[in-house]
């Protein structure tokens, strides 16, 4: 893109790119099958949240550097918005962001870095960070904090007048370096020619044998290019997740500020510590939620519903205003209509319910032939009674009525206002016809009879 097109996209400010560090393997996870990356948390992998705060400062081109198991890191994000960029060999954070470098080519401007494991990083600390250095008019900026206990982080060394000289990685620092409490917190920007020249120069001198990215920001120091610092005060942003045990600590600290934020919004949330709702649910005020309920990122709420106990709401989910979904039942894919009801121990997957329906107890939607999904259509005010298993693709007609226990085999479609019973399921005959049907067969029966 040529600069003059950034100038007025961005009123003169310089071309902005970022980069995502995700090539390495995770060692700690212990896994041979799936990247730490992709570990999941709150129901998005890892390098989302890493991915959602670079796009939060409008970058002018993200990158992701991928490497270990890129095939399936890949896979997991299908936007055509993100350039993959690939680390043949995992050699370093430093080796990472130099093969980003490298895929910007002659791009005019500063490259946002962010390590791809940092979960609780903010999207405005980020803002902050390309802020900083944009007033300082630095060429490295360094985001860092200053930690109760910095175990595991680089430590920053700065001079007398405070400027970066050194930043020592734990396992290269000596006793005096590791009191050190100020930390690199794995997020920079780079002036992308310096960060090119920088990279260049590095050397896999250290414990580890590999290429730091923090050796970069110490040889642009030395070169005597602007390095800054910009220092996070919430130190709770930047903690690691190395293994399973970081991964449910965060887990549950992320499920806990999601259900306060819903708190703070005007909805109940009987036992927040049993409550697990994803990322990007929105949820109407004075909806109810039950323990035990799971809900997955970006499910839609309306307003006054009932949820749980023991709810899933899987991904795809809408529950219209005044709708209840109770007791050990799982919805997926499905909207459920104004009112609607489905209080107990039912499967409704693929489906479109319309509203004032009741969805009795036991039902399922038979949305899999093993092959394929199908859709399940419901409309307004129909009655599911219970253990009704209904064969997707199938519809039930507006105030339709199913037996308890019937299956509606698929395409076998329910018209409007009638009743359905048994095995499979057919339409039952109406009371009038049958009052007249059974006069018919005593008239028969009175012929016969001889006393
Ligand atoms: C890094 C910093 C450390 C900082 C900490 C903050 C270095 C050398 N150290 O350490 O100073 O305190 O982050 O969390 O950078 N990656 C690649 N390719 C590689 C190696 C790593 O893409 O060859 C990616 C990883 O997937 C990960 C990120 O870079 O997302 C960080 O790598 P990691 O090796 O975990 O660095 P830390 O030891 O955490």
């Amino acid at each position: 893109m040529p600069s003059q097109q950034h100038d007025t996209q961005r009123g003169k400010q310089k071309a902005l790119a970022a980069a995502v560090l995700a090539a390495g393997k995770g060692t700690r996870m212990l896994s041979e099958a799936i990247p730490k990356v992709l570990q999941e948390l709150c129901g998005w992998p890892l390098l989302k949240y890493a991915i959602r705060c670079a796009r939060a400062v409008n970058p002018d081109r993200l990158l992701v550097v991928v490497g270990f198991g890129r095939e399936k890191v890949q896979a997991a994000f299908p936007d055509p918005s993100i350039e993959w960029v690939v680390q043949e060999e995992q050699l370093g954070t430093g080796h990472a962001a130099g093969c980003a470098a490298e895929a910007l080519g002659d791009f005019p401007g500063d490259l946002l870095v962010l390590n791809g494991d940092l979960p609780h990083l903010r999207a405005k600390t980020v803002q902050g960070l390309v802020n900083t250095h944009r007033e300082l008019k630095a060429e490295v900026t360094v985001l860092t904090c200053c930690k109760s206990d910095p175990t595991g982080f680089g430590r920053i060394i700065k001079d007398s007048s405070g400027r970066l000289i050194n930043i020592i990685e734990e396992k290269d620092a000596p006793e005096d370096v590791k009191k050190i409490k100020e930390v690199n917190a794995g997020a920079y920007v780079f002036k992308v020619a310096v960060l090119k020249e920088a990279v260049q120069a590095i050397k896999p001198d250290n414990v580890q044998g590999e290429y730091y990215i923090t050796d970069a920001v110490v040889v642009a120091a030395a070169r005597g290019y602007k390095v800054a610092t910009f220092l996070l005060e919430d130190e709770r942003e930047i903690e690691q997740v190395s293994d399973r045990a970081d991964l449910a600590r965060s887990a549950r600290r992320i499920y806990n500020e999601i259900a306060q934020e819903h708190m703070r919004r005007g909805v109940t949330i009987v036992s927040p510590d049993t409550t697990f709702i994803g990322q990007d649910v929105r949820i109407g005020p004075d909806t109810v939620i039950y323990p035990f309920c799971v809900i997955a990122p970006g499910v839609r709420i309306g307003k006054g519903c009932k949820v749980g106990p023991f709810t899933h709401l899987r991904s795809g989910t809408v529950l219209a205003d005044g709708a209840e979904v109770g007791n050990f039942t799982e919805v997926k894919a499905t909207f459920m209509g104004e009112k609607s009801k489905a209080k107990h121990l039912s499967y409704l997957g693929d489906g479109h319910i319309g509203p004032n329906v009741n969805i009795g107890a036991g039902t399922i939607f038979a949305n899999y032939d093993g092959k394929k999904k199908e859709r399940t259509f419901i409309e307004e005010g129909a009655f599911i009674g219970c253990g009704t298993i209904l064969i997707a693709p199938v519809s039930v007609g507006k105030g339709a009525v199913t037996g308890a226990g019937a299956v509606v085999t698929k395409n076998h479609d329910v018209p409007p206002g009638q009743t359905v019973v048994g095995v499979p399921a057919r339409p039952i005959k109406k009371e009038k016809n049958r009052d007249e049907e059974s006069q018919k067969e005593k008239k028969k029966g009175k012929g016969k009879e001889v006393r």
